[in-house]
């Protein structure tokens, strides 16, 4: 047996599978499209958890840091950034133990309530209209979870009248009273939150029944226009979606989406981890691909011409061992968590047929998060990176495209994968494609050449990129710049059609059909 550290031995036998073709060619049917990328992929989670909501998001009116009515101005401005299409909240586990009435009117006089899962006291500052202020300066929709494992039908219905009725109700007249004449209209509306577990512990049949009870009240308030999102499976208890839905016989009209929950839990830290365990994270997306492929399926069988059911993944991201209740599940987050977060978006774009909306978990200061602060201080993550260089894929076109002599890596569970992956869109409006281009090879660097099948002249106009020297550079509150995107000269691109792609990166660019 070897005594040589395990990182090597993993790196050797990378090399040795490796096929060491450095030329590939991208090709590209720009005439040959699929379904679209929903925008919702690309929308987020954010939790009364740690310090997601308070510190992250809201530092009240009173604070030394500059906030917008009680929200922080960098976060606003940082988030803004990103055009995020849907907002979870107030959970997550949160969610079953939350009551909406605690969190409205004047903030002094909201009670303080034990945060059951997240051990620290909720305050109570921020609540539904503070939320929807945040909304609206972000320019997202919000999405709201329901509180099914320890709140009645009731309390959740009137949560539905308080945010999107028009009648001359009590309800009604508590929003006007706390200065909020327009109703919300909230589209989104889940109906409890891992009612397998944190929700309930539930069986399937049980939960169900009250999805049945719940749905039918929420759906009576709202209206047809909202849409109902039921808690599905993780990836170890599949069955859980297939005994819901056959308990539901009969009211399928109640269920729009279907929720999944993976996370992809790998062993190491978050900043100080081996080359295996970044293969393994890439090697979990797999997980992620298969289950989602299932749930598809799944639904498609319990959907009917007039009643499509939809599959959506509310919470899913990286969780590494220092992300633990003791420090509100913070964790850093480096150029691995980058790579990991645009292959699982190729993943959700070629799912984009039935996978309708994917909010990474979480917002701010938990898991694999957009942005970090500390007291007066903010910084973007690497990962807040790709949302931002993706924006264009939302609501895009897939187009069909492969890959000539991609070079082949055998990552930890023995799979193959392809070193290059590209995810193109079209977007008809501009005439223009977009490409997103990964090397997930930590040491080889490929060179590539576009191909487009088509008779009209293109060019490229856009080249970005995000890289790193080494794969565990992060950004830190002394050099919040140090992962940063930067724009590729394109003198020698445009003429070429090739282009160099470095060791685990991620490259954006935009084509013009002429
Ligand atoms: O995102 C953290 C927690 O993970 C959520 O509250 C819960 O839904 C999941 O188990």
């Amino acid at each position: 047996m070897s005594n040589k550290p395990k990182t090597t031995m993993y790196k050797e036998e990378v090399e040795k599978k490796q096929q060491k073709s450095k030329d590939v060619q991208i090709n590209i049917y720009p005439e040959v499209t699929f379904h679209k990328v929903s925008r919702y992929i690309y929308s987020q989670f954010a939790e009364h958890l740690g310090r997601c909501i308070y510190g992250g998001i809201w530092v009240g009116e009173g604070s030394k840091i500059k906030n917008e009515q009680g929200i922080r101005c960098d976060t606003i401005e940082a988030l803004k950034k990103l055009s995020l299409p849907a907002l979870r909240w107030p959970g997550g586990c949160f969610a079953d133990n939350y009551h909406w009435i605690d969190g409205i009117g004047p903030r002094k006089k909201r009670p303080r309530r034990y945060n059951l899962w997240w051990n620290q006291p909720e305050t109570n500052q921020f609540g539904t209209d503070e939320f929807m202020l945040l909304c609206r300066l972000i320019e997202t929709e919000p999405y709201i979870c329901l509180n099914v494992g320890s709140g009645t039908v009731e309390e959740a219905r009137s949560w539905v009248e308080y945010c999107n009725s028009t009648q001359s109700t009590a309800v009604v007249q508590m929003r006007k009273n706390n200065g909020h004449p327009k109703p919300y209209n909230v589209k989104f509306w889940g109906i409890g939150n891992e009612n397998w577990w944190c929700g309930g512990n539930m069986r399937p049949e049980y939960y169900a029944n009250l999805y049945r009870l719940f749905a039918t009240y929420v759906r009576q308030t709202a209206g047809e226009s909202v849409k109902l999102i039921a808690c599905g499976s993780h990836q170890d208890i599949p069955h859980w979606d297939e005994r819901f839905l056959e308990a539901m016989k009969g009211a399928y009209n109640l269920v729009d989406y279907i929720s999944l929950h993976i996370y992809s839990r790998v062993d190491g830290s978050d900043i100080n981890f081996s080359e295996e365990e970044y293969y393994s994270l890439i090697a979990s997306i797999d997980v992620m691909d298969k289950h989602i492929s299932r749930t598809i399926e799944l639904t498609k069988a319990f959907s009917s011409y007039g009643h499509p059911i939809g599959v959506v993944m509310d919470e899913w991201g990286s969780w590494y061992k220092e992300a633990v209740i003791e420090n509100g599940l913070y964790q850093q987050n480096t150029m691995r968590d980058a790579m990991f977060a645009a292959a699982t978006f190729h993943c959700f774009h070629k799912h984009a047929n039935g996978l309708f909306m994917t909010n990474m978990a979480q917002t701010a200061n938990v898991l694999q998060a957009l942005i970090l602060t500390k007291g007066q201080h903010l910084i973007v993550t690497p990962t807040y990176h790709v949302y931002e260089m993706f924006r264009p894929h939302q609501d895009g076109k897939l187009v069909a495209c492969n890959i000539t002599n991609n070079p082949v890596l055998t990552l930890p569970n023995g799979k193959e994968q392809e070193a290059i992956s590209v995810s193109v869109t079209s977007s008809e409006a501009e005439n223009e494609l977009f490409l997103s281009i990964l090397n997930l090879d930590l040491h080889e660097d490929f060179t590539v050449t576009f191909r487009l099948y088509i008779e009209s002249q293109w060019e490229i106009i856009q080249v970005r990129r995000l890289t790193t020297k080494d794969i565990r550079e992060h950004n830190t509150f002394d050099e919040p710049r140090k992962v940063w995107p930067e724009e590729i000269s394109i003198e020698d691109i445009k003429r070429e059609h090739r282009m160099n792609l470095p060791p685990h990166s991620i490259t954006t660019v935009r084509l013009r059909i002429l």
